[in-house]
């Protein structure tokens, strides 16, 4: 069975727990990748955690991704936005893909509503907070079952 996830974070998000509480809540990334780890396990997952505050960086983990994963769960913070390098490195790396956000980006600026790797993605998630990610998972599995 497929059962090997990546879970990329893009930049900022080793910030978390000093980043606007509304939006993020107060848990810090170490904290938040012990959660995901649990809700991974309970769902029959392997989990990997990569984390980095450089674009060119996060594309080389996406053009490796395929030799150690079977799928991506993705939260490539502002990125996600607006790069167009991680959309065509997402796209090289050719897994089924979860987007998730912690924060509602629909309902805020109306940059955040826009996502370039949307369209690569099986599902998007977000305004779950911790939680979106047990849902992003959810979506994995059913996708490689
Ligand atoms: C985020 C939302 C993005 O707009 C923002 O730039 C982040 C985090 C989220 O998890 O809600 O860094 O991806």
């Amino acid at each position: 069975m497929k059962n090997r996830v990546e879970v990329m974070h893009g930049v900022n998000l080793d910030m978390l727990e000093r980043r606007p509480s509304e939006h993020y809540g107060h848990i810090s990334l170490p904290e938040l990748e012990v959660r995901i780890n649990r809700f991974a396990h309970e769902l029959g997952f392997e989990a990997t955690f990569s984390q980095t505050n450089h674009e060119g960086e996060f594309c080389e983990l996406l053009h490796r991704a395929p030799e150690m994963a079977d799928a991506l769960v993705l939260n490539p913070g502002a990125w996600t936005h607006y790069s167009y390098a991680i959309r065509d490195a997402l796209e090289v790396a050719a897994l089924p893909a979860v987007e998730v956000h912690l924060s509602d980006v629909d309902g805020r600026e109306e940059w955040r509503q826009v996502s370039v790797i949307r369209e690569l993605c099986v599902g998007t998630v977000s305004g779950k907070g911790v939680e979106g990610y047990r849902d992003a998972l959810a979506m994995l599995k059913e996708k490689l079952s």
